[in-house]
């Protein structure tokens, strides 16, 4: 895909990854790109930063919840009226924390699916639509590395599976959206923190557990977000992880559709 001209909504867009994922895809020539997140004083100052960069008309904030049907309805309207199409979703939002479980899987789950399902009524072909690119934004615990939170944990097994299924090419024929995963590694944000965190209240030495990762920057996964959605094919799983090039995951294939 070439990301020229196109125009992008960003879940989870006022901070750390959706934030730098927002600027690399302004960088590489999206048209505009719509900065949703429930946060608004961090993502009203983020977008005022962003079109200061970028230009006036290039990105608007939405407040958005994603556990919320009409919040993402309303977003993906906006979205459309102001820029004129939507070609590219990234479903980006989450938590971290099973202290706060059932809140985990609304955002980590039902944000995601809503956020697809959204993405296919707008740009699937079968709608009408022009064909597109989802990025869901999923976890290395999401491929069996263990957080001391197994339900986000479980959560992101979910976003790993649910991208691949929605691929199914008797589905994927229909839609004609490109479905996307990624796989961030320990990436210096609250989400970081939030594991560490959780591993400490297991008595977890969280000094060895670091000493397997190189914890990088938003910006490094909002560069592996733009080269899968220029290279990456429907259903792929891709990680980024200590600083390295994103890799596609390779997964058995057990039974041929
Ligand atoms: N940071 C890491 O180490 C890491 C590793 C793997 C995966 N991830 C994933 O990356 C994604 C982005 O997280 P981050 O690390 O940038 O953390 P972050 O906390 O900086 O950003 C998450 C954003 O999601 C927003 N959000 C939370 N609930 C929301 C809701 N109901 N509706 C809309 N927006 C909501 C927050 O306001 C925040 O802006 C998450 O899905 C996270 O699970 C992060």
């Amino acid at each position: 895909m070439d990301l020229n001209g196109k125009v992008a909504i960003v879940t989870g867009a006022a901070n750390g990854i959706g934030l730098a994922t927002v600027k690399h895809l302004l960088k590489n020539g999206a048209k505009g790109v719509a900065m949703c997140d429930i946060d608004s004083q961090n993502g009203e100052e983020a977008a005022l930063l962003v079109t200061k960069e970028y230009g006036e008309d290039r990105a608007i904030f939405i407040k958005t919840d994603v556990t919320e049907q009409q919040d993402l309805e309303d977003a993906f309207r906006k979205t459309k009226e102001t820029f004129g199409s939507i070609d590219i979703v990234v479903n980006n939002a989450g938590i971290v924390g099973d202290y706060r479980w059932e809140r985990e899987i609304k955002i980590n789950v039902e944000g995601v699916v809503r956020g697809t399902q959204l993405a296919l009524e707008y740009m699937g072909k079968h709608k009408g639509g022009e064909g597109g690119a989802v990025v869901n934004v999923a976890s290395v615990a999401g491929l069996g590395l263990k957080s001391a939170c197994p339900v986000y944990d479980g959560t992101k097994f979910f976003v790993v599976g649910y991208s691949q299924a929605i691929s199914f090419p008797p589905l994927d024929k229909s839609h004609g959206v490109r479905v996307l995963c990624i796989c961030p590694g320990f990436t210096d944000t609250p989400i970081a923190t939030g594991v560490l965190n959780a591993y400490e209240n297991l008595k977890v030495d969280t000094k060895e557990i670091m000493s397997y990762f190189t914890m990088q920057q938003p910006d490094h996964v909002a560069e592996g977000i733009v080269h899968i959605l220029r290279e990456g094919a429907t259903g792929t799983v891709w990680v980024s992880n200590n600083c390295q090039p994103v890799y596609q995951v390779d997964f058995p294939e057990l039974v041929k559709p």
